[in-house]
C-alpha cells in the first residue's frame, strides 16, 4: 500500500518537503498552527518566495494529493509517516535553541497516534534531541501505539529548496531499527535509484551532521572575510586571493566569496546553538573558534557603515543612501538576521535617508522596520542618490552597469558590499567604488 505522509510545521522546509513528496507520487498532509499559513497552502499560494515552489504547490493541491490542516487529529487518523519540519529559532533568553515547537509536535503526534508510525525529525536540533523525544514518545505514547523515532536531517538551501529535496547531494538517516531504514528508503527511493549516497547512522551523528555543516560553511565565510581585513589594511585583492587558494581541490572555491557575511534563519543561529549545546555538555572551549567566526561575520555589516560614512566625508545625517537588496541572499524574500537589513537600519540610525528595493524582500523588511523607504523599483532608489549600496547579489543588481545608474544619481558613489560588479568599468565612468576586502583609507575606529 502506498506511503501515506504528513508534515509537521509548513515553513520553509516543511512547504517544500510536502509539496516535493507529493511530486514523488506520496499522497501528503501538511500540518501548522498557523491557520492563515494553512489557509494560503490550502489555496495553492505560497506564503514565502521560493523559486518552482508555487508550481508544485498548485499542482499537487488541485491534483488532490496535497492536503492541509491545522488539526493533528487529521493526521494522525491518516498518515503512517510524520516529518518534523517545525522551526528551531534561537531562544530570546540565550544562544541556544528554542525547543517548544519540535517538543510540541512530537507529543501533539505521540498522544494520538494508535497503532503503527513512524516519526521522522528534520529540524536543526541540538545534539541529543533525538534520545530525549524517543523517551518522551515512550512515556506519551498510548498503550496501542508502536511508534519509531528516525533524524533526517535536511540541507535545503533557500532559493534552491526544490533541487536541494527532489535530488539532495546526500542523505543521512539517524535510526535505531531496521524497519525506518526500510521505510525511509522506500520514501527516497527515486534519490537512491540514482546513487545518491545514504548515510544510515545513530542519532547523535545524523544531529552532528546537519550543525558541521552549518558551522563549516559559517567558518569557510568568515575564514575569506578575516583575510578581507587584512587587505583592507595592507592592500591585495581578497577575489583573487579566493581564487588562488580555490583552486586547490582540498579548499574548494565555494562559499569563498568575501563580503557582507553571513545571514539568515539558518547559519547565525546554529553556530550559536552549537556552541550553547557543546557548553552545556561540559565542553565550554571546544567550539569557541565559532564565537570568532560569529563576530568575524558581525564586523563586515560595521564596516560598510563606516566605509559608507568615510566615503561621504564623515557625516550620513541628510545624506540620501541607496540600498540595493535588503534579503540575507538572492532568490529569497527572507531578511532574518540580513547583513543587509542590519546596515540600511545602522544607517538610518546614524541619520542617513535610507531608499531601499530589494526584488521580494521590501515586505517583510518593512514588517520589521517600517521607517526605512521602501520603493519598488531600483531607479527610485538610486534617484538623486549620494551613495549606492549593493548588498545582496540579485542578478538583476549584478548585471548594472554605471550607464545603468550614471543618469540619476547625485553622486557616482558606490559600495560593493558583495563584490559583483567589474569595478574598473565603474572607475572610468568617473565613479569611486569600494568593496569588501578593499584598502580604503584608514577609517574611522581603525587600530
Ligand atoms: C544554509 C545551508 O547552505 C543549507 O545547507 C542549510 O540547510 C541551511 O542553511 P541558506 O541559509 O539557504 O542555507 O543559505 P546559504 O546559501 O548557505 O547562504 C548563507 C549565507 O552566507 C548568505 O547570507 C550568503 O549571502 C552568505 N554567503 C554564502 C557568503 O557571504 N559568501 C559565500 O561565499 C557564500
Amino acid at each position: 500500500m502506498a506511503l501515506k505522509i504528513s508534515v509537521i510545521g509548513t515553513g520553509y522546509l516543511g512547504a517544500t518537503h510536502a509539496a516535493c513528496m507529493a511530486e514523488l507520487g506520496f499522497e501528503v498532509i501538511g500540518l501548522d498552527i498557523d491557520q492563515a499559513k494553512i489557509d494560503s497552502l490550502a489555496l495553492g499560494e505560497l506564503p514565502f518566495h521560493e523559486p518552482g515552489l508555487p508550481e508544485l504547490l498548485r499542482k499537487h493541491v488541485a491534483s488532490g494529493r496535497l492536503r492541509f490542516t491545522t488539526n493533528y487529529e487529521d493526521v494522525t487518523a491518516w498518515a503512517d509517516i510524520h516529518f518534523i519540519g517545525v522551526g528551531t529559532p534561537q531562544r530570546a533568553d540565550g544562544h541556544g535553541a528554542d525547543m517548544r515547537y519540535v517538543d510540541a509536535a512530537v507529543r501533539e503526534l505521540a498522544q494520538r497516534i494508535r497503532g503503527k508510525a513512524l516519526i521522522v525529525g528534520k529540524s536543526t536540533v541540538p545534539v541529543g534531541t533525538a534520545r530525549r523525544l524517543a523517551a518522551l514518545i515512550e512515556s506519551e505514547a498510548h498503550p496501542e501505539a508502536e511508534i519509531s523515532l528516525a533524524w533526517n536531517p535536511e540541507f535545503l538551501r533557500e532559493g534552491f529548496a526544490v533541487a536541494d529535496t527532489m535530488t539532495p547531494d546526500r542523505l543521512v538517516i539517524g535510526t535505531q531499527d531496521d524497519d525506518s531504514e526500510a521505510i525511509l528508503r522506500e520514501v527516497y527511493a527515486s534519490a537512491l535509484a540514482t546513487n545518491t549516497p545514504l548515510i544510515v547512522t545513530d542519532f547523535e551523528t545524523a544531529e552532528l551532521v546537519k550543525v558541521a555543516a552549518n558551522a563549516f560553511l559559517a567558518t569557510k565565510i568568515s575564514f575569506i572575510n578575516a583575510f578581507a581585513e587584512v587587505t583592507e589594511t595592507v592592500g591585495g585583492d581578497i577575489t583573487t586571493l579566493a581564487d588562488a587558494i580555490g583552486h586547490d581541490v582540498r579548499i574548494g572555491r565555494k562559499f569563498l566569496n568575501a563580503g557582507v557575511g553571513f545571514g539568515g534563519g539558518c547559519l547565525p543561529k546554529d553556530i550559536r546553538a552549537l556552541q550553547a549545546r557543546v557548553s552545556e555538555l561540559g565542553l565550554t572551549h571546544t567550539m569557541g573558534f565559532l564565537a570568532e567566526v560569529d563576530e568575524i561575520n558581525l564586523r563586515r555589516r560595521e564596516r560598510v557603515v563606516r566605509l559608507a560614512k568615510a566615503m561621504l566625508s564623515g557625516e550620513l545625517v541628510g545624506q540620501k543612501i541607496a540600498v540595493l537588496g535588503v534579503t540575507f541572499k538572492p532568490d529569497s524574500d527572507d531578511v532574518r538576521d540580513s547583513p543587509a537589513l542590519e546596515i540600511a537600519v545602522e544607517l538610518f540610525n546614524a541619520g542617513a535617508e535610507v531608499f531601499v528595493f530589494d526584488p521580494k524582500g521590501n515586505k517583510n523588511a518593512a514588517g520589521r522596520f517600517p521607517r526605512l523607504h521602501y520603493v519598488d523599483n531600483l531607479e527610485a532608489a538610486a534617484q538623486n542618490a549620494d551613495l549606492i549600496l549593493l548588498l545582496t547579489e540579485w542578478a538583476e543588481f549584478k548585471a548594472l552597469t554605471p550607464e545603468d545608474l550614471t543618469p540619476l544619481v547625485t553622486h557616482r558613489r558606490m559600495i560593493d558590499g558583495r563584490n559583483v560588479l567589474a569595478k574598473q568599468d565603474w572607475k572610468t565612468a568617473g565613479w569611486e567604488i569600494t568593496s569588501m576586502g578593499q584598502h580604503y583609507a584608514p577609517l574611522d575606529g581603525d587600530i
